[in-house]
């Protein structure tokens, strides 16, 4: 008989084909999100899942889905899973990281455009009927070529949009817990500072970083105060790195030109202030949102399910220390 795995949202159908070629799927093609507690209904007696964000996977989940062998996350950000939880349970856990590199830092420029140069501002005023006519001082916007861009967080993303910036002629500035090899650098054109510095020092700042205990509310009031009067920030990342209301203070203190915002604390539903200001750029947590990127991420997901339920290594295993199985 296959193992029985859920799938907790909405997916391609040519992966739901591929998983009902190894296990008996239930899935939830209508894509409400589930409940904690309907989340541990339907896991029961499941051997896996392929799982997102927004399913909360614990140490009480675990205790109600003794036959739960293997999660696997459809995003590279897994802060949804409490992995010492799932380790201690014997549960592997995956995520898809490198997939959905390259999408993501496209977007991350998309948002340091629109943002610098006042794309949705302009557009909403047009749609509006508001434009009457070209005007020498009309949306004048911040240039992005020669600027010096910011990048807190250099894994795999923050990397791949400090590449890009090598076609604008920035000045690229980053802070990491490591710092990177001398000839990593010196491909990016990337130049190690302190946070304090990297904060003092960019005229555009994205962040990078995962989320966990160590880096909630990583950027708050005291890190707003430090950027330069007139930078712009942009966040792509994971919501709880930064503390939402403090950004909501810069912004209206003036001291931010203006933000690129993708993810927001308590998703879906962000701060409102943030609607008030018309130098925000706010989208809906899209940033690895093409086509390919996202049939990739999936599949992948996919691929750790059957790796894991095989017994074999996952090629994203997230606890190298679940050896065996639950029996
Ligand atoms: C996902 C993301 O779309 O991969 C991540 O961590 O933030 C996005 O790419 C989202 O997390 C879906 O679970």
């Amino acid at each position: 008989m296959k193992p029985a795995i859920l799938v907790t949202r909405e997916v391609f159908d040519d992966v739901l084909a591929y998983l009902g070629e190894h296990f008996a799927v239930e899935s939830n093609q209508g894509d409400t999100p589930f409940t904690p507690d309907q989340l541990a209904q339907r896991l029961a007696g499941k051997a896996g899942a392929l799982t997102t964000l927004s399913d909360r996977v614990d140490a009480a989940l675990l205790a109600r889905c003794p036959e739960l062998k293997a999660v696997c996350n459809i995003a590279v950000g897994f802060n949804n899973f409490d992995l010492a939880a799932c380790t201690a349970a014997g549960v592997m856990a995956t995520n898809t990281p490198g997939v959905l590199d390259d999408s993501t830092a496209d977007f991350v420029w998309a948002l340091i455009l629109a943002t610098a140069r006042r794309v949705s501002e302009s557009e909403r005023t047009l749609r509006a009927g508001q434009w009457t006519g070209w005007k020498l001082k009309q949306f004048l916007g911040t240039d992005v070529h020669h600027a010096t861009l910011g990048i807190l967080g250099m894994g795999r993303i923050g990397q791949k949009v400090a590449r890009r910036a090598l076609g604008f002629d920035m000045r690229v500035l980053y802070h990491n817990r490591n710092r990177l090899p001398h000839e990593q650098e010196q491909a990016l054109n990337a130049t190690y500072v302190s946070q304090d510095e990297l904060f003092a020092r960019s005229d555009i700042l994205s962040i990078h970083t995962p989320y966990a205990p160590d880096t909630h509310h990583l950027i708050g009031a005291a890190e707003f105060a430090r950027m330069k009067p007139g930078a712009i920030f942009i966040h792509a990342s994971r919501g709880g790195v930064v503390d939402d209301a403090a950004l909501v203070e810069a912004l209206r203190s003036g001291r931010l030109a203006g933000a690129g915002l993708d993810v927001y604390e308590g998703e879906p539903n962000l701060n409102r202030d943030l609607l008030g200001f018309e130098n925000v750029v706010l989208t809906p947590h899209i940033a690895s949102s093409s086509e390919a990127t996202r049939r990739s991420m999936a599949m992948l997901a996919a691929r750790n399910l059957v790796a894991a339920l095989a017994g074999e290594t996952p090629p994203n295993l997230l606890n190298p220390t679940v050896r065996a199985l639950r029996p």
